[in-house]
């Protein structure tokens, strides 16, 4: 296999002197769309932060194309090609849809086209302010401006929050076509599981900031138990799985 796009090497991280995630251990590879579950408070979105730089690392090693990132600010990591799409979407409502696809980091290649050619539906609405889309054609807009960017490695975080599974259903076969056609490694964090599971290639589980569970997502599509009793105890598992 590849070498991986991205690598967790132990890696503890936290808000002040509690760390929320212990040691954890995770990889991406170039083309590979992996998904990270686990119930609310799991430690997440906190991994999407350090992975993105936004937080650091209070042990162990983050490694973007074999290469320890510690010192590298959240800019520089975007301008080496990672994208981080935030819960809540990141965009901005005063500017149009065309505005957002010319918005990069310094020195970054933007490349529009490749947003019109995963999102037709983008062209139309080019000049309409981000303020005035659907939920879901913003939720569209905010991964697309990302792979405007032409990333190597996107961090998704619930793209499905306050949206209807049905878009979220047709969002993320676009990120898979996306991600195969351009080798780009996903780490995706999704409440809907069966709709993560359908698109993933390989599934961690986190539960109280440690992984409990390491798997092809085939392999849990077909043994959804696995699941039930890696996210044990959490009352949330029944909604999670539900379709
Ligand atoms: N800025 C912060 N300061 C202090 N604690 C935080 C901060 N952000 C998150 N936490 C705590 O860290 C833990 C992990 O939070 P995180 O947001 O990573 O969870 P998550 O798995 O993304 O959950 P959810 O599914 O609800 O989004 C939680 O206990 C949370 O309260
Ligand atoms: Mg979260």
């Amino acid at each position: 296999m590849s070498e991986p796009v991205l690598s967790l090497e132990k890696v503890s991280a936290g808000y002040g002197q509690a760390d929320v995630i212990r040691d954890i251990e995770i990889d991406v590879h170039p083309g590979e769309i992996v998904t990270l579950l686990g119930p609310n408070g799991a430690g997440k979105t906190t991994t999407l932060r350090l992975v993105s730089g936004l937080l650091k690392a209070s042990r162990g090693t983050v490694r973007y194309k074999g290469r320890d990132v510690a010192h590298l600010s959240p800019t520089r990591r975007a301008r080496a090609g990672i994208a981080h799409v935030p819960e809540g979407r990141g965009i901005f409502f005063g500017l149009t849809v065309a505005e957002h696809l010319r918005l990069g980091y310094r020195g970054e290649t933007i490349d529009a086209e490749i947003v019109y050619t995963y999102f037709p539906a983008l062209r139309q609405l080019r000049d309409r302010p981000a303020g005035l889309l659907s939920g879901g054609e913003q939720q569209m807009l905010a991964v697309a401006r990302n792979l405007a960017r032409r990333p190597d490695l996107l961090l998704l975080d619930e793209l499905s929050l306050g949206l209807a599974p049905l878009l979220v259903e047709r969002l993320l076969p676009v990120v898979r076509d996306y991600s195969r056609e351009r080798n780009c490694g996903v780490l995706l964090v999704e409440q809907h599981v069966p709709l993560a599971l359908e698109v993933a290639d390989r599934c961690y589980v986190l539960s109280h900031g440690d992984v409990v569970l390491h798997e092809p997502a085939s392999r849990v599509r077909e043994n959804p138990e696995l699941l039930v009793s890696s996210y044990l105890g959490q009352s949330s598992t029944s909604e999670a799985l539900a379709t």
